[in-house]
């Protein structure tokens, strides 16, 4: 696991895309799909890595998983579909956390899909609200804020 450099972002958009087109449908209208590849922008994402700690993950030369925090914020936490199932979402949120304790963060907090509430749940976030973005042609997006109490170091 490394840290994210600014000659990643292309490579990082395209495992988002494929993650969100492999992992979406089913759960999330065209729409709404749509609307995540837009906040997943390039703009997003390179601002993120300037302000924040983003985490990639490799295998060889492949990128297979990502993560990232801004101040209390996880955010942008994708794994590959060829390899989810693995524990990596829970290497990649233990390195955020582990670095948000560092910060003296003790709160962390997320917006989760739908696809990743259990994964968040399962790792000990807590739902503090469900809400609703609207988006195109009159369809809603459904995603789950949540939080968890870090430990101290
Ligand atoms: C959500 C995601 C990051 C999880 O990564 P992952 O590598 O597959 O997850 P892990 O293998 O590390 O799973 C960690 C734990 O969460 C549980 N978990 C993971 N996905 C789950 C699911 N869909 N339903 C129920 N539990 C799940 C695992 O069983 C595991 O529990 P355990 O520690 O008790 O064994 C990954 O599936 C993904 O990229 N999904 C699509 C994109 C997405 O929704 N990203 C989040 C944006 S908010």
């Amino acid at each position: 696991m490394r840290t994210a450099k600014l000659e990643d972002i292309k490579e990082l958009k395209l495992l988002i895309y494929e993650t969100i087109d492999a992992c979406y449908p089913g759960a999330y209208s065209y729409e709404a799909i749509d609307y995540f590849k837009e906040y997943h922008n390039t703009k997003n994402i390179l601002n993120d890595i300037l302000n924040g700690y983003s985490l990639i993950l490799t295998c060889g030369r492949d990128m297979i998983g990502t993560g990232t925090l801004l101040g209390s914020n996880a955010r942008r936490v994708f794994v590959k579909p060829a390899y989810q199932n693995k524990g990596l979402g829970k290497r990649i949120m233990h390195g955020l956390e582990e670095k948000a304790v560092e910060n003296g963060v003790r709160i962390m907090d997320l917006d989760a899909s739908f696809v990743a509430y259990s994964f968040y749940r399962a790792l000990g976030y807590e739902t503090q609200a469900e809400d609703l973005i609207p988006v195109k042609n009159e369809q809603n997006l459904r995603y789950y804020k949540m939080v968890k109490k870090l430990e101290d170091k």
